[in-house]
């Protein structure tokens, strides 16, 4: 990657306090490995949502993978369907949801932004469920973009052959400042934000299971399962809007007390070894999202450097596995891992 791609893929908001917290949360966490367990006939394999995953991993939404290969999301698409490994499209896609969802079942889970109303939000769920998409995250931690002090330095900018082309169809809310407006951001963006109210009456609207991403709180956790969200991903956005929010691996086992243990939690942020996917579910995570590794492997040879990235996790989740002596996830429990935070 060159300094402007580094920019945008690699680095946290502000002071990137939020992004190294989430990596230090696993290098501060210690695994207590247990001996002469019967190992025989163990897998990765979990039940997500309904849906089988062949491990406890999926490929993060990320934005505009076109800057970093010339078949940007398709081709990431096809090194997760290498692997059997889930991979969530974002809603900031560079690429076609037709191309994308054509390169087999592995590409079937989709990621909506709140688009400024209720009915447009529920549009673009839409037009994901036509094009064969089943399972939907409504990310919620962005409402605008964190302190992107990196970005500006870098003088980022999207090259006028990359954007969000499934969004073109979605006029941007107009915008007419208010006289005498106090704040141009609070004037322009509250107004087009959603509350739990709206993301409530979303998922009546919706025939399949729609996870909120993006919760820190315990108490946010509760809210969304009250509404009827499938399940939650505790995420900070990989310390990309609010620095100084905590690390994603020490907010998960009080979001998991609080919603009790078969309600769906998922987690990103931080996750770049197969051992850390097995300590984020000691924790109580039903499985983690990745990001930036994937990008980094998007970037060096695309499909395939997409797809080697999963074969180095997967394997290194079951090395793990085995020398911590679990044969399968269910075995991974909490009393196995000291998190010195
Ligand atoms: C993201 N993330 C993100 N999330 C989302 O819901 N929609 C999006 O379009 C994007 N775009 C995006 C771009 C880039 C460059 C990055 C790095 C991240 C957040 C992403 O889904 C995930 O939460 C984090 O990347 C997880 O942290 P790690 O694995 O990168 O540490």
């Amino acid at each position: 990657m060159g300094p402007h791609n580094r920019a945008y893929f690699l680095a946290g908001s502000g002071d990137e306090q939020t992004a190294s917290a989430n990596e230090a949360a696993f290098q501060q966490a210690q695994v207590m490995p247990r001996m002469l367990r019967d190992l025989r006939g163990g897998s990765t394999e979990v039940s997500v949502l309904g849906q089988k995953l062949a491990a406890p991993l999926l490929i993060a939404p990320f934005a505009y993978q076109r800057l970093l290969h010339n078949e940007g999301e398709t081709a990431t698409a096809r090194g997760a369907e290498a692997q059997s490994i889930k991979m969530v499209l974002s809603a900031q896609s560079s690429e076609p949801l037709d191309s994308v969802r054509a390169s087999g079942p592995s590409s079937d889970w989709f990621q909506l932004h709140w688009m400024g109303s209720r009915e447009t939000t529920q549009a673009l769920a839409q037009m994901a469920l036509a094009a064969g998409f089943n399972r939907l995250i409504l990310t919620i931690d962005a409402p605008v973009q964190g302190v992107r002090d990196q970005e500006i330095e870098a003088q980022f900018q999207l090259p006028p052959d990359v954007s969000a082309v499934n969004l073109a169809q979605f006029a941007p809310p107009a915008f007419t400042p208010r006289e005498n407006a106090q704040s141009i951001i609070f004037d322009h963006i509250a107004e087009t934000l959603p509350t739990w109210a709206d993301v409530a009456w979303l998922i009546k609207t919706l025939q399949v299971p729609l996870l909120l991403k993006g919760i820190l709180h315990p108490e946010d956790a509760a809210q969304a399962q009250r509404i009827g969200a499938a399940g939650v991903i505790v995420s900070n956005h990989g310390g990309r809007v609010l620095d100084r929010a905590p690390a994603t691996l020490s907010a998960l086992p009080a979001i998991v007390d609080r919603v009790g243990p078969d309600y769906p939690v998922l987690m990103d942020g931080g996750i770049r070894r197969g051992v850390d996917i097995l300590i984020a579910l000691a924790l109580g995570a039903k499985a983690v999202l990745v990001g930036r590794p994937i990008a980094c492997g998007l970037a060096v040879a695309g499909d395939l450097g997409v797809s080697h990235v999963l074969r180095l996790l997967r394997d290194e989740l079951e090395i793990a596995m085995l020398l911590s002596g679990c044969a399968t996830v269910q075995d991974i429990r909490r009393d196995m891992v000291h998190l010195k935070l």
